[in-house]
């Protein structure tokens, strides 16, 4: 039998998240604050999904009815039927821990609560619940559907079998599930987001220009995407978010968020998804 995922929040992750699911025939109830977010991220996935049919990556007939597996609501209450809950909600401790205690008291005692987060504390979100051994990080990366890996963290008193099961979905899903202990950042943005505040500080320094610092980073190191453009993707809200989590918990200024990043967030300036970030789209 597959397990009925569900999926709270519909932003760029919970919409690759949800994509991804559905490609691999999972039943998905995708739920969101924001109705108009929710009708954008069907539309989002639809526009990718026959991006892929282009590609010859799914047929037509397999896009009709992958979408058919997903269901859209505002209702958080709905969750109740799932066996494996994604939580894909803004980055912020306060908001992430109001939704899995109103999670715990809806869902049945089988029910395994997973979080996306990038840089929060996997312990810190289980003790929100009286589940803690049900609880573990399924880090995806960005975009969903297009990453191999699922970085999967244990908390601290996540259990072998809740471990065991997350890396069979995330094989399910023909990803790479790779595990990691709970710490500020796990490894992925532990590593990446001090190359992305150093990349603000060189832009910010004028030590060059927007493109050269990603063509640097890009024939230099062979990475596939500069680090502001990088940036951008992820969101630099999100981005933010991290490093004052890494800077908080860690408690070293090297890992302090650059002052222009600060700005641009402060002005509105998110990245791809306002239409504006270190470049235009
Ligand atoms: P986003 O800002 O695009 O979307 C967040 C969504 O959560 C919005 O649609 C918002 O309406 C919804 N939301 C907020 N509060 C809610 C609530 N109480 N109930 C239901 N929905 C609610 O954020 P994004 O980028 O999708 O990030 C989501 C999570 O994934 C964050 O924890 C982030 O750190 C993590 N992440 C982000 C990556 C990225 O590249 N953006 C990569 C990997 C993880």
């Amino acid at each position: 039998m597959k397990f009925n995922i569900g999926i709270i929040g519909a932003g760029a992750m919970g919409n690759g998240i949800a994509h991804t699911f559905a490609q691999h025939n999972y039943s998905v109830l995708l739920v969101d604050i924001n109705s108009k977010l929710l009708e954008k991220s069907i539309k989002l996935i639809e526009q990718n999904m026959d991006r892929q049919v282009k590609k010859n990556i799914i047929t037509a007939e397999n896009k009709k009815n992958f979408i058919k597996n997903i269901t859209c609501n505002t209702d958080i209450s709905l969750l109740k039927k799932s066996d494996l809950v994604i939580e894909a909600v803004t980055e912020s401790l306060n908001v992430k821990s109001d939704i899995f205690k109103k999670l715990d008291k809806l869902c049945p005692e089988h029910t395994i609560f997973a979080t996306n987060t990038s840089s929060i504390s996997i312990t810190k979100i289980a003790a929100q619940t009286n589940r803690p051994d049900r609880v573990i990080g399924m880090h995806f990366m960005n975009p969903v559907p297009v990453m191999k890996l699922v970085e999967v963290i244990r908390g601290y008193l996540t259990s072998d079998a809740t471990l065991q099961k997350i890396c069979d979905i995330s094989k399910s899903l023909n990803k790479i599930p790779i595990e990691c202990n709970d710490y500020p950042g796990f490894v992925a943005n532990r590593i990446l987001m001090p190359m992305i505040n150093e990349a603000i500080y060189c832009k910010m320094e004028g030590v060059a220009e927007t493109e050269s610092i990603d063509q640097i980073m890009k024939l230099g190191m062979a990475h596939p995407m500069g680090p502001l453009a990088l940036a951008d993707l992820i969101g630099l809200d999100v981005c933010l978010a991290i490093l004052e989590v890494l800077y908080e918990e860690m408690g070293d200024s090297k890992y302090s968020p650059c002052p222009l990043l600060k700005k641009m967030v402060n002005a509105g300036v998110l990245g791809r998804k306002t239409g504006r970030g270190f470049y235009k789209y």
